[in-house]
């Protein structure tokens, strides 16, 4: 009885053409493109993915708060970002929280300062043009709510002459800058 077998790969009794010869095996050469676009893609979705996050966190927050009548969330919310906000200014310099106030007109008067308040000329500007806004100050007690580092209750005090000036706020770590710094730079008069 005869068994045929079917063409099986047989080694080759041949010597292997120079075409088929791998050569020396050559070290992977770095990719670098092809990593620069994975990197860029991965930012891409991690900026998304914040984004999203942040939206969520946004919205679930926006949504839970309008069942809050009493307000105590959103408060709650608030304390706790100028307590963070608060922290962030390590360096201990500012002590202004406002995005600040200019008179572009052309003929807007210079407002006179004191080389030390310079710094923070613009936030300091926006609480000469608000609370001067009522009137004169001189001899009045002022209170402000949400006075923050102190810089515009100083500021007040200093150029709009009230008899007294308080400053409230809720945070604590600005109530204590406003006693540690504010105080030093600008010692009560
Ligand atoms: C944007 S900062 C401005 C601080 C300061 N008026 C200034 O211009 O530098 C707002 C401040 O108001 C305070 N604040 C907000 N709501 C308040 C409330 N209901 N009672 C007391 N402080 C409050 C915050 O803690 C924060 O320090």
């Amino acid at each position: 009885m005869l068994f045929g077998r079917k063409s099986s790969p047989r080694a080759s009794p041949l010597p292997l053409k120079k075409s088929d010869d791998p050569g020396p095996i050559k070290p992977k050469k770095k990719c670098t493109l092809k990593m620069l676009a994975l990197g860029l893609v991965g930012i891409m979705f991690f900026r998304f993915f914040l984004t999203m996050a942040g939206r969520i966190v946004f919205s679930t927050f926006v949504f839970v708060a309008s069942f809050d009548k009493s307000g105590s969330l959103d408060r709650f919310v608030n304390h706790a970002f100028y307590q963070i906000l608060d922290g962030l200014d390590t360096q201990g310099e500012l002590t202004c929280m406002n995005w600040g106030y200019v008179d572009l007109s052309p003929d807007a008067p210079k407002i006179e300062m004191d080389a030390s308040d310079e710094p923070e000329r613009w936030c300091l500007q926006m609480y000469n043009k608000i609370a001067s806004a009522p009137g004169d100050l001189t001899g009045l007690n002022v209170l402000e709510v949400g006075s923050g580092r102190g810089g515009g209750s100083s500021y007040t005090k200093r150029y709009l002459h009230p008899a007294k000036m308080t400053g409230l706020d809720y945070s604590s770590k600005a109530v204590d800058f406003l006693t540690r710094k504010t105080r030093q730079k600008h010692p009560r008069r």
